[in-house]
């Protein structure tokens, strides 16, 4: 790394659409530059699990009292790749695949987008962070110094999903078929386009991947010779 690289930090975001190969490459390009790694989409994800395991998913979307109190007794803290619930380890069970299919109607809600628009704003205030989600470019950093917008074919990502759930469980058995991952990715995409609170959109000024053909490696050399050229201007 040179001088340079050294002194600047800035704040790389990459948002993209489900299982486009944003966290391993953001986990990794974080590693290689010495940065903080920021998984946004966790935080989501702890929220829909608080919210499945009460059983409070519909009542969520249709009373805003209820919601604002349901927020207020929420913590979500992130510690390096460990995510926290309420002082709750729950980096495991945020992957379940019920929490998948439900983070989108608790995405979608402005008041929990508010309140957790507030802590990523804070973990990137001293930059030098990797930032992933699907609106980091546009509404949480948009002044990020480097903002990449990942794309994949849905059949490629649902590929990668399924060897994820088969390597994952204990007896090789991903307990969904690749044409059911298929069809939830597109439905997915669906929604964090779709919805009226900060929509999945590619910010203009951010720079378009299509990772379908690229392995994991490349993904990661192509953004750091992208922050490396922007670290030195
Ligand atoms: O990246 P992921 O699949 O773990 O994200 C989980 C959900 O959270 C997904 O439905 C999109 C949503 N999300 C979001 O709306 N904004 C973010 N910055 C990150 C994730």
């Amino acid at each position: 790394m040179s001088e340079a690289q050294v002194k600047k930090k800035i704040i790389i975001a990459i948002d993209g659409p489900a299982a486009s190969g944003k966290s391993t490459t953001a986990r990794l390009l974080a590693k290689q530059l010495g940065y903080t790694y920021i998984n946004t989409g966790a935080m989501y994800r702890a929220v829909a699990l608080k919210a499945i395991t009460k059983d409070v998913v519909d009542r969520l979307q249709s009373d805003e009292q209820f919601l604002a109190e349901f927020l207020l007794n929420t913590q979500v803290r992130l510690e390096g790749e460990q995510v926290f619930l309420d002082e709750k380890d729950v980096t495991a069970e945020i992957y379940d695949n019920t929490v998948s299919n439900a983070v989108s109607q608790i995405s979608s809600l402005k008041k929990v987008r508010e309140k957790l628009f507030d802590s990523q704003r804070q973990m990137g205030w001293h930059k030098g962070v990797v930032m992933d989600g699907r609106d980091i470019g546009s509404v949480v950093f948009p002044e990020a110094e480097l903002k990449i917008f990942m794309i994949a074919d849905a059949h490629e990502r649902a590929k990668r999903r399924y060897k994820e759930l088969c390597e994952k469980n204990p007896d090789g058995n991903p307990g969904i078929s690749l044409d059911m991952l298929e069809q939830e990715i597109r439905q997915r995409d669906e929604d964090d386009r779709s919805r009226s609170v900060a929509p999945l959109k590619k910010p203009l000024d951010a720079k378009e991947l299509d990772t379908s053909h690229l392995s994991i490696e490349e993904q990661v050399e192509r953004i750091a010779q992208m922050a490396g050229e922007v670290i030195e201007s």
